[in-house]
């Protein structure tokens, strides 16, 4: 974020406190329940959305190293990204080209070969398979080339490992252009420095939209986290832009609004705003203070999501015990308020069966969640 944006996002928040108004969208919008409810749509997202579009996988921090790996589900797909010798990421399906047994059963490790458990064939961590047992006898006609491990497209980007979780897609775009203009902020912010400090994993029984859209308002937050964060924030205050396909939203402290009680130049939009930024389809990044947190969806059905979240911090923070305790702490305070939210989720999504709702209702200060349900419904039209 360049200094005149912050600038700008600041006077914005101090020009709406003083109106003792938010961002307002031009109308209120109506929100099908059907997106949230329907196998069918799902399928559809993730045939449109997920398969095709650049996920983020995993971040860099988990795969540190050369030779490290990680062998996961993700969306449906068996994952095995690997680091290798010159520390290029590459991200294939881990499932073998014999016979498709799984090649590698360890979630997480350091290698430069791969074993199938079964009949011992091998790839090198590139991909390329290696050893073939008993390969003259029975495989005298191998074509070698054909058999390497599937490959998924693959770049690594400001601290996250991106795929396209398909193995027939032939590429993936270059991922400063499909964050539409944000990759300024993630250079200054050097999330590409950043390493995970604390990680949690839920399943939550809700739709991955109804999980988004839990960030994207400041409406709900003197009532439904009036015992935990509320006291910190003033009552239905933020901003947003879109970048093409995703977000940024600023959600101001409580002493954002007196900033201009002081000189512009000390001013910091990071100590006094939260940054909420929306990667569809699945990332959030809040970012605070000194520290972000990461919240990673992996959509599991129309009515679940798999939730990572994770303190990512900056790597050159000490790496004392103290430390240690402070970035825990974060995290528990972080995702006791969350869970508020999801536990909301939860209980949204459960209303849906009884169709008391046809649609949900947007107010003008909730365009950010129509904006978000548009972008979904462009991209599985196209
Ligand atoms: S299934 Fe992997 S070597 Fe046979
Ligand atoms: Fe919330």
């Amino acid at each position: 974020m360049d200094r005149q944006t912050e600038i700008k996002l600041i006077q914005e928040i101090i020009g709406l406190a003083e109106q003792k108004s938010t961002f307002l969208d031009e109308t209120i919008a109506h929100s099908p329940i059907s997106r949230y409810s329907s196998p069918e749509r799902f399928e559809r997202e993730q045939a449109m959305i997920f398969r095709r579009k650049p996920v983020v996988a995993a971040h860099s921090s988990e795969l540190v190293g050369k030779n490290s790996f990680i062998a996961r589900d993700f969306i449906g797909l068996p994952l095995l990204l690997t680091r290798n010798e010159a520390g290029d990421v590459n991200a294939f399906l881990n499932v073998c080209r014999h016979r498709g047994a799984k090649v590698e059963r360890s979630v997480t490790g350091c290698k430069r070969v791969f074993t199938c458990p079964y009949h011992g064939w091998s790839w090198t961590n590139q991909g390329d398979l290696r050893g073939v047992t008993q390969e003259a006898q029975g495989f005298p006609d191998l074509a070698r080339a054909e058999r390497g491990l599937r490959r998924l497209p693959c770049a690594e980007a400001h601290g996250f490992i991106w795929i396209i979780a398909n193995p027939d897609a032939a590429d993936i775009p270059n991922i400063d252009q499909w964050l539409g203009g944000l990759a300024d902020d993630f250079n200054w912010l050097e999330l590409d420095k950043h390493k995970i400090m604390a990680l949690e994993t839920k399943t939550i029984k809700a739709n991955w939209k109804v999980l988004f859209e839990g960030g994207l308002e400041a409406y709900h937050f003197r009532i439904a986290h009036k015992d935990t964060i509320a006291p910190y924030f003033p009552d239905n205050l933020l901003t947003y832009r879109q970048f093409e396909t995703h977000m940024r939203a600023v959600l101001p402290r409580i002493s954002m609004p007196e900033l201009h009680k002081i000189p512009q130049e000390n001013w910091a939009i990071r100590q006094d705003a939260n940054l909420l930024y929306t990667l569809v389809p699945n990332v959030q990044m809040l970012v605070q203070q000194d520290h972000v947190m990461l919240f990673h969806y992996e959509p599991l059905s129309f009515n679940e999501t798999r939730v990572r979240m994770a303190t990512l911090a900056h790597r050159d923070e000490p790496q004392t015990e103290e430390k240690q305790a402070y970035w825990d702490k974060n995290q528990r305070i972080t995702v006791t308020a969350l869970m508020e939210d999801f536990v909301l989720g939860e209980e949204v999504q459960a209303g849906f069966a009884s169709k008391g709702n046809p649609s949900h209702l947007f107010g003008r200060f909730e365009g950010a969640l129509n904006r978000f349900n548009l972008v979904v419904e462009e991209l599985i039209a196209t």
